[in-house]
């Protein structure tokens, strides 16, 4: 009887294709390895023949993608002598640098807009214990914030300004291959700060000819599409803007980092930035919830928008294998989910036989 070996994180997982030495002291907590599920409802209620997957990165220990980047931010932070780590955020990446902190036993400072955090990200940031420094400004007087202030202090920025965020991130798409046997056709991304875009092409085109060192398997890169609040697009714009706003708290971002790294993605590629109202964000959410039983958060409903969207034009041909990233878990965000769904608000009866009897057959 073999014994199957636990899975001990993406760093271990991909050590050869990551910069960690034998001697480097791991900062895991198990990240990465998160199911691809095939969606089986959806493609039918669109009316089309194409083969959608989500990659449910809200099952990362923190509950979003930020984990596969963290791992990597803070091992080389910890291997480099760092006592402190600090970050501007919309949320997840305040919570996972929190909780990959409390597991290095170092510090994290967090800096985010004040009023505009989910409510879950809130807590797990308070429950990890980081010092979060609420600013009267948005992520985007954050991140300069942040920037202007590790010149001066002995922190280390864990944003996706810090290329091992970046090479932690890209582990995502050798995931995707793994499972696919290639790259799929097409990747639809939520779109913020435009770290992820970036991470998961360099993923790709790392990995799609050279899987464990056997060249050229398809050598298949997929297009790239990336998707952004309609109150929030700058890549729709064309220039950086000043006050995004949306309900999709993760992605209300103007000023994305790494601005050039997402166009490259998308011109090498082939493929396409588009926006997307509030609404069509949150009709987004709840039909993946609805017809799927996948929850995820508003700012990862925009990958699965925009993916219904250009599949039900025809821009992504029947035929097609489109991976969606659902970069967060629903639990993130109740208040959002529980105002959007507030029309089919819970049945409230007497604790009594008959009442049940007719709230299940007043329902079937
Ligand atoms: N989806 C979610 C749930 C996010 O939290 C983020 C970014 C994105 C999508 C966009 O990813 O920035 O790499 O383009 N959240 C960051 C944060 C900004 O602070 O948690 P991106």
């Amino acid at each position: 009887m073999s014994i199957q070996k636990h899975y001990t994180g993406l760093i271990e997982r991909y050590r050869s294709r990551l910069p960690v030495s034998a001697t480097t002291r791991i900062i895991s907590l198990n990240e990465g390895n998160t199911p691809l599920i095939q969606l089986q409802n959806i493609p039918r209620l669109l009316g089309k023949s194409v083969e959608i997957y989500v990659k449910f990165e809200g099952l990362n220990p923190t509950g979003s993608f930020k984990d596969r980047g963290m791992t990597m931010a803070v091992t080389k932070a910890v291997e480099s002598g760092s006592q402190a780590i600090i970050c501007a955020s919309t949320g997840n990446t305040s919570a996972s640098a929190a909780a990959y902190a409390a597991r290095a036993s170092i510090k994290a400072f967090v800096i985010i807009p004040e009023g505009k955090i989910a409510l879950g990200k809130l807590a797990q940031t308070l429950m990890y214990d980081a010092t979060i420094i609420q600013i009267r400004g948005n992520f985007d007087r954050g991140m300069e914030l942040v920037k202007e202030v590790s010149a001066h202090a002995p922190v280390t920025i864990v944003n996706s300004i810090n290329p091992f965020r970046i090479d932690g991130q890209k582990t995502a798409s050798f995931e995707i291959i793994d499972a696919l046997g290639a790259a799929p056709d097409y990747h639809c991304l939520p779109v913020g700060n435009a770290g992820n875009i970036t991470a998961y092409w360099k993923g790709y085109k790392e990995y799609a000819s050279d899987i464990d060192g056997h060249k050229a398997v398809t050598g298949k890169l997929p297009v790239m599409c990336g998707y952004q609040a309609a109150g929030a697009a700058p890549f729709l714009a064309g220039k950086m803007i000043d006050n995004p706003e949306t309900v999709a708290t993760a992605i209300r971002i103007g000023h994305p980092q790494s601005w050039n790294m997402a166009w490259a993605a998308q011109k090498e590629s082939g493929g396409w930035f588009d926006k997307f109202t509030d609404d069509e964000i949150l009709a987004a959410q709840k039909m993946l919830s609805q017809y799927e039983g996948i929850f995820c958060e508003p700012a990862s409903a925009a990958s699965m928008a925009g993916a219904c969207h250009d599949i039900s034009n025809g821009k992504i041909p029947e035929g097609s294998t489109i991976v969606c990233t659902l970069t967060g878990t629903g639990l993130k965000d109740p208040d959002t989910a529980i105002k959007q769904c507030a029309a089919s608000h819970p049945l409230s009866i007497e604790a009594e036989l008959d009442a049940v009897k007719r709230a299940i057959l007043g329902n079937m």
